[in-house]
């Protein structure tokens, strides 16, 4: 390889990195780029140039629509392969040394064997392509917290998301030059330029390959992903390291790799308080990330929307970062009225993937206005109109933006040693049974609660409907290791934690009346829950015992200028004995799925709402 001096880099009188001076990831990437046989190999800085470089490069080449910067400066719209729209979870595969510590939710593959069927379809994938060696940093360089990778891509796109997604760059190389540990990550998207005759082929608007693999082998602390180049797929930093391979790294060492939001609440009082949410994908994590409370005097700001890795401070406490640097949301739903915050954040400098494209230059998609524009270019590239009868973006479109964009934004957000957590929330979406907010008795009571969080199948597609979907700790696809080991975790972690641990609550916005409507107004006035947990944690909101937890005790709740009809917040809280027994058979049920491996806590946690339930 030739040492290029690009031109900012010439003025600045520095030359393009073409190598490093630690042998491991020296050896890896030459390695890699053996198997997949590069035209050249770039080391990344994620400097400004580099993108701006990266950028022009995609627009030329027709992968990227330049958006209007009158009305969305320095944005891009990317239109995928309509088979590369999402996560593929049938494709994603934990490759343990031993099916057990898979478990039941994963899919286990014999780790030898799948390393032979990757070296297959990697040799020569990159032929054609240039090779992107990214360095990134999960949390703020250094923090006790953090971690660091390597994402080898074959995608400028990735390259592009990886820079808004983490803290990537230059010092990067430089710490792992230094001895800290990294975490190696490989990707490709599968569609070679060159064939093994040497013959080439024109690239495709959005390379893909309908084969794929999102391969982690947890031992190793690995990550191989082949054929997509989106999303979750591809920005290995995020599903596949912060949570697959991190949550393997937590079980190890103490600390928790969470599908978790982070906020910020603070109090009419000046008091603040830090939350950590999972709620199952599509759940509405981002609005209650970026939540107004319609309630005087309460501010609520945002650390993370996504994942939240935890670990105890010097003090006992638990403390938590954002492992990321930017949210990848999805656009559709994500409006003026339902989430204004959102709607700001997207100004500028986002990349947005499979939504609509105005005639003006600017984007759409369904919700960000109650009207649609009267014509629109949809996410495939075709003409569309309201009476299209199709979506203008696809349902599972995205931005990708910078969070220190995001008007609430919290001033600890970067908080090198992270923030103090004071509440724990599980919430699924369930039209039944569920209340709107019950506070555990117990950190063990609250880990049960998280093993059994769920939503009711909506659509006949999902399933039989009414029928739980069942998505414990909302980490069903991302729990790198046996789901049960995991729930034991949690309980080890109570007992290091001791009484610094944080309270737990499960929440439920979505519980619906007998004709199907939502009985909670939901959004901004979410905050009203956040205030009773507030003030269970500050000991002055009352509570009622009930056999499943304690929910606010008469008048607790405030819902003042709140226009509930009568009856209303009875059904919202409502603990019914028969179909609660009902749903701890089948809590039973999917217990027995992971046999012994069940934490003894858990089923006495399952034995004593049982037996809470018979006395009531
Ligand atoms: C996500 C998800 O994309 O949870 O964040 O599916
Ligand atoms: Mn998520």
């Amino acid at each position: 390889m030739t040492m290029e001096l690009s031109l900012e880099n010439a003025a600045a009188g520095r030359a393009h990195r073409t190598g490093t001076t630690d042998r491991a990831l020296r050896e890896w990437v030459a390695e890699i780029a053996g198997l997949t046989q590069p035209d050249e190999v770039v080391w990344c800085d994620g400097s400004l140039q580099e993108a701006d470089r990266l950028t022009k490069q995609l627009v030329n080449e027709g992968k990227l629509i330049r958006l209007n910067p009158e009305w969305r400066p320095n944005s891009y719209l990317a239109r995928t392969d309509p088979g590369d729209v999402a996560r593929v979870e049938d494709r994603t595969f934990i490759c343990s040394e031993l099916e057990e510590d898979a478990g039941p939710t994963n899919n286990w593959r014999e780790p030898a064997g799948m390393r032979a069927e990757l070296a297959g379809v990697f040799a020569g994938s990159m032929r054609g392509r240039t090779m992107y060696v990214v360095p990134f940093s999960m949390g703020p360089l250094g923090g006790p917290i953090s971690q660091l990778g390597v994402e080898i891509t074959d995608s400028p796109y990735v390259v592009l998301s990886m820079g808004v997604m983490t803290r990537m760059g230059e010092r990067v190389f430089e710490m792992i030059e230094q001895g800290t540990p990294w975490v190696r990550t490989v990707h490709s998207v599968g569609y070679p330029l060159v064939d093994s005759k040497g013959f080439r082929r024109a690239d495709a608007d959005w390379p893909s390959n309908p084969e794929k693999y999102i391969v982690q082998f947890p031992d190793t602390r690995e990550i191989w992903s082949f054929g997509s180049g989106y999303g979750g797929n591809a920005l290995l930093a995020k599903k596949c390291f912060a949570l697959r391979i991190a949550s393997v790294m937590a079980r190890d060492d103490d600390w928790l790799a969470e599908h978790m939001l982070l906020i910020k609440i603070t109090s009419p009082e000046g008091r603040t308080y830090h939350v950590a949410a999972a709620f199952p994908s599509a759940c509405g994590k981002t609005n209650l990330a970026m939540l107004r409370p319609t309630i005087p005097g309460w501010k609520v700001e945002t650390v993370g929307d996504d994942i939240a890795w935890m670990r105890p401070g010097p003090d006992g406490r638990l403390y938590a970062i954002n492992p990321e640097a930017g949210f990848f949301g999805v656009a559709p739903g994500t409006g003026e009225t339902t989430n204004p915050t959102a709607v700001q954040t997207l100004w500028g400098n986002t990349i947005f993937t499979n939504v609509a494209l105005r005639d003006d230059g600017d984007v759409w998609w369904e919700g960000l206005t109650d009207e649609a524009p009267d014509h629109l270019v949809d996410w495939q590239g075709n003409d569309w109109t309201p009476d299209s009868g199709r979506p203008a973006a696809h349902p599972n479109s995205r931005f990708t933006v910078g969070a220190a964009q995001c008007p609430s934004i919290a001033d600890d957000w970067e908080a090198h040693e992270g923030v103090p957590v004071d509440a724990i929330l599980f919430g699924g979406r369930r039209a039944t049974n569920v209340p709107l907010v019950a506070e555990a008795r117990s950190w063990k009571h609250g880990v049960f609660m998280g093993s059994t969080i769920s939503s009711e199948k909506t659509a006949a597609a999902e399933g039989t409907v009414g029928e739980l979907r069942r998505d414990p700790f909302a980490m069903l696809p991302f729990c790198g290791y046996n789901m049960a080991d995991y729930w034991g975790h949690w309980v080890k972690m109570g007992r290091i934690l001791g009484d610094q641990a944080p309270r737990i609550f499960q929440v439920n916005w979505f519980r619906k009346d007998a004709d199907g409507s939502f009985l909670w107004p939901g959004f901004g006035e979410n905050a009203r829950v956040l205030e009773w947990i507030v003030g269970r944690i500050e000991g002055d909101a009352e509570a009622e015992d009930t056999p499943i937890g304690r929910i606010p005790a008469e008048g607790a709740l405030n819902v003042d200028g709140l226009d509930l009809d009568e009856g209303v917040l009875d059904h919202l809280f409502e603990v019914d004995r028969d179909s609660w027994l009902a749903e701890c058979d089948l809590t039973e049920e999917y217990y027995a799925k992971f046999g012994d491996r069940v934490p003894a806590a858990l089923n006495a946690e399952l034995a004593s709402l049982r037996y809470h339930l018979k006395q009531a």
